[in-house]
């Protein structure tokens, strides 16, 4: 196991540095180049092992692939390639790969089982199952004892029972969930009816952005989104794409500008979808310096330059709509909260609970941990910030969560001794560079093996 231990900052961050390429957008690219006919190009820097992990699953399913430094090569045998696997597929720590694969396994002839890490074993799966079996699907889990009607991993997926087809589906989904939703509709390229799901809020909408520019009939309007089977062609062509910059890895860099006193960071070439830009419309809310810099589209994606600099900042407030476009940057939006004057209230994500760890729970213990006060609440946190003075050197055990990991790397810049990130080789499932992106920019940060188990 890796430690990470960083040193209080004594000079601003500066430079301008690339981010690796969205994991979320990685995921569908991937997945949906296994699925068309043909060969597909994906570039956008190393993949997390998330990203990995859906490359994996693929492989086991027959799918050949090809990595040429940067970029990778994936020869797609079109909906109905897919081989079946000799062994249960491994989603490794991704909730990704396990729900949006089930979408398509829901409908193949041959059966699968999907299965996971510790903290993946632990997340709810039945949000998944429940709607595609409701389409035809067989997909069974383990029955989770302390959660009435809730199960996890391993998955047990298809054979498609007769009539050996998936059928229509209208589906209210009762949370906002991209995962949940990706996965019906990726469902919905197999069915011999209209697919339509509705969120209660609007969550990253990559999928529908990606069906749309491979010319599947789709169409949304605000949370409701429509794909008609019927007349979808039932090819998927191959395609190029240069995956944009990752919001969710660039938004721990911004955030460390905005703390350091006179920091100047660019992060180039980001993905601005407005379902993932949430955290910096509170960041502007809360006082803080960033400026967007359009430089285009890739398939249906904005992109662009983030300026971020240092910043004297107030208390924010994260709730209603715009917690499902903040729903990753939560840990490190904490991170600015306790710098802010007054108190900083998160409210209304209560889904934080069920992520690669608890990350209410996980927070609250950061932060206190660097002698901020806080208030852990059911749905939230309530942030007392300390803007002034320097925060206490922490020891910080990060769950092996990438995201906490990352949060408490930014807080020790602010902290009056070296602070020391335990378990913190999970950062690799997001952001492999991250260590060296913060060097680049002018941190200091110690990589240490602390011998427990690999
Ligand atoms: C993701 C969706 C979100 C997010 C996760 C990635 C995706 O999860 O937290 O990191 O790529 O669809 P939910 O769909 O469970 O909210």
């Amino acid at each position: 196991m890796t430690d990470l231990v960083v040193f209080p900052s004594e000079r601003p961050l500066t430079g301008s540095v690339p981010v690796p390429g969205d994991k979320s957008i990685a995921h569908r690219a991937i997945l949906l180049s296994g699925l068309a006919e043909g060969q597909s190009r994906i570039e956008g820097g190393a993949l997390g092992a998330d990203n990995m992990s859906t490359l994996a699953a693929l492989r086991a399913m027959g799918i050949t692939t090809e990595e040429q430094n940067e970029m990778l090569l994936v020869e797609g045998k079109g909906l109905y390639g897919l081989r079946a696997p000799s062994a249960p597929i491994d989603c490794g720590n991704s909730g990704t790969t396990m729900r949006l694969l089930a979408g398509v396994l829901a409908a193949q002839r041959f059966a699968t089982v999907l299965v996971g890490d510790e903290s993946l074993t632990r997340r709810p799966m039945e949000r998944v199952a429940r709607p595609l079996r409701l389409r035809g699907a067989r997909i069974e889990g383990k029955l989770d004892p302390k959660r009435v009607g809730e199960i996890t991993a391993p998955l047990q997926i298809g054979p498609l029972p007769e009539p050996n087809v998936l059928g229509p589906l209208e589906y209210e989904m009762p949370v906002a969930s991209a995962q949940v939703k990706s996965a019906i509709l990726l469902s919905g390229l197999y069915a011999d009816g209209p697919t339509y799901v509705r969120e209660p809020l609007v969550s990253r909408d990559h999928t529908e952005r990606l069906l749309l520019a491979l010319g599947v009939p789709l169409s949304s309007v605000g949370a409701i989104i429509q794909l008609d089977g019927p007349s979808f062609s039932g090819k998927l062509p191959p395609f190029s794409i240069t995956v944009p910059g990752d919001p969710s890895s660039a938004s721990f860099l911004v955030v460390a500008a905005q703390l350091i006193p006179q920091s100047r960071v660019t992060v180039r070439r980001v993905g601005l979808n407005p379902t993932r830009t949430g955290l910096f419309e509170v960041l502007r809310d809360m006082g803080g310096s960033l400026v967007l810099e359009p430089k285009g589209e890739e398939m249906g994606e904005p992109i662009g330059d983030l300026h971020a600099g240092a910043a004297d900042l107030r208390q924010g407030r994260l709730g209603g709509e715009l917690v499902a476009r903040t729903i990753d940057e939560v840990p490190i939006l904490c991170a600015l909260a306790a710098r802010a004057h007054g108190t900083t209230l998160i409210e209304d994500a209560a889904e934080l609970r069920v992520k690669e760890s608890d990350r209410i729970a996980m927070m609250a213990r950061v932060l206190r941990a660097f002698g901020v006060t806080c208030e852990e609440r059911p749905d939230g946190l309530a942030v007392e910030g300390k803007p002034e003075g320097k925060l206490k050197a922490a020891d910080i055990e990060s769950g092996g969560d990438h995201r906490i990991a990352m949060a408490s790397c930014v807080l020790g810049l602010l902290a009056d001794g070296p602070t020391r990130v335990r378990d913190a080789d999970n950062i690799a499932t997001s952001f492999p560079r991250f260590v060296g992106t913060m060097r680049a920019l002018g941190a200091r940060i110690e990589v240490e093996s602390s011998g427990g188990t690999p």
